[in-house]
């Protein structure tokens, strides 16, 4: 009886113990041996740190992707935009207003325009109408009201290369995940010397800091990258450049591509995924196109998955956030019940998620690594977490 009463308590706090996040050392500088490091795990779905650990700190700042790394991601996630010098910046929008502290700066107050972007008439500041050092004299904010407040205004934004050097500082093999972002936009409006494309210097910039090689390469193991655009024209023009592995994002069924003006149906097609297949080795779906929701109900999931799966391209769905606007009902306002469906039910290859320490939480319960692959610390502090229920009773 007493011990029927108990066994909740003890599961739980088994469960706790058992679970408690992985930490890893934050990154120092000069940690440069790649092959002394933990390698990267290639057994279970990737954890994608969307923009970084962004549900806690905000997107694309050094903050967030140490944040992610010490949660233990497997890649850090960003998009690149340039400044109007042609300087590579990792931000989101191509306009400033929703995520730094622009709007308040009087001594921008001149710099409010208004450009065509894919065929809406956007107001703004744009990133490419300021110089890097303008740039970095903002601060950057949390995007949703309901997220941790406590570190707007704190930190700047950062170059490509400063993202580049946090991977390579990493105690651990971290790998890479950058989007060219709204390439035919950064194309008209920034010019760089000698004629160069912004796509250009993007893979420029990944070969002086020793990217490249073929997916599961034994350069691409020491430093994995996956370059992801939503503009198919980018990905097959680099592909003469790099044959580093990338991945077209697919976006919402209404939206044409940026580029080719395909519809959804067209580059989700098993003839177009035959052409694709040749430049790409996965896609990135927005993940409703994957299961469609109704009154935030999923729905019976399209076939998608499996018409990928058969062109053998990788799927990594996104967007996965913990918070109850953005899980559907379905989930029982539970994280890791949308994380089960989606790697057992559907059959992901990797997950961009804003909540890196969940979803790391969940494949360490749901999929633990072999022991082999961990660190002499971590198998430490298991072990001690296997022990301490017994030593506290
Ligand atoms: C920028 O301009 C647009 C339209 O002209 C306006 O709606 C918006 O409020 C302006 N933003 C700021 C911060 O002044
Ligand atoms: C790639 O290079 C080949 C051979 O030089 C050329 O025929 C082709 O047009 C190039 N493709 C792109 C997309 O630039
Ligand atoms: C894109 O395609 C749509 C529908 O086929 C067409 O109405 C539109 O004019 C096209 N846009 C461009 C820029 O070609
Ligand atoms: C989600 O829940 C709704 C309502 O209960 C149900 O009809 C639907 O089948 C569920 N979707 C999935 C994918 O299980």
């Amino acid at each position: 009886m007493i011990l029927t009463k108990c066994l909740p308590l003890i599961w739980l706090s088994l469960v706790t113990l058992c679970a408690g996040r992985t930490l890893y050392q934050r990154p120092g500088k000069g940690v440069k041996d790649d092959a002394s490091k933990q390698p990267i795990q290639t057994s279970r779905p990737y954890n994608i740190a969307h923009r970084g650990s962004n549900g806690e700190i905000p997107e694309e700042t050094k903050a967030a992707y140490l944040k992610a790394i010490e949660e233990g991601t497997d890649f850090i996630e960003t998009d690149i935009l340039s400044s109007k010098d042609g300087v590579l910046i990792c931000f989101h929008d191509v306009i400033l207003d929703l995520t730094t502290d622009v709007a308040s700066r009087k001594e921008f107050a001149g710099r409010n325009r208004t450009y065509d972007v894919q065929g809406f008439k956007i107001p703004g500041f744009f990133t490419f109408d300021f110089t890097l050092k303008e740039l970095k004299t903002l601060r950057t904010k949390q995007r949703y009201a309901f997220r941790d407040q406590q570190y707007n205004g704190k930190y700047p934004i950062i170059t490509f290369e400063e993202f580049l050097a946090i991977a390579q500082d990493a105690p651990r093999v971290v790998g890479i995940y950058p989007e060219i972002k709204n390439p035919v936009l950064m194309n008209q409006h920034v010019k760089w010397p000698g004629g160069k494309r912004f796509e250009d210097k993007v893979v420029e910039t990944l070969k002086k800091h020793g990217y490249g090689g073929a997916y599961l390469s034994k350069n691409w193991l020491n430093k994995p990258l996956f370059i992801q655009s939503f503009a198919p024209s980018s990905l097959v023009y680099i592909s003469n450049l790099t044959d580093s592995p990338k991945v077209l994002l697919i976006d919402d069924v209404i939206r044409p591509t940026q580029d080719t003006n395909q519809t959804y149906a067209e580059i989700t097609s098993d003839a177009y995924f035959t052409y694709i297949k040749e430049y790409v080795v996965g896609i990135g779906p927005w993940k409703d196109t994957i299961v469609p929701v109704t009154n935030n109900y999923m729905l019976t999931p399209t076939d998608l998955v499996k018409r990928a799966h058969a062109h053998k391209l990788q799927v990594h769905p996104y967007t996965y956030r913990n918070e109850n606007q953005f899980l559907h009902f379905n989930f029982s306002q539970d994280p890791y019940k949308e994380y089960e469906y989606w790697i057992k039910e559907i059959g992901v290859d990797g997950l961009f998620t804003d909540f890196t320490g969940s979803l790391h939480n969940y494949q360490e319960w749901a999929s633990p690594l072999p022991e082999t692959s961990k660190s002499t610390r971590q198998l430490l502090s298991h072990i001690a977490s296997l022990v301490r229920p017994y030593a506290k009773a």
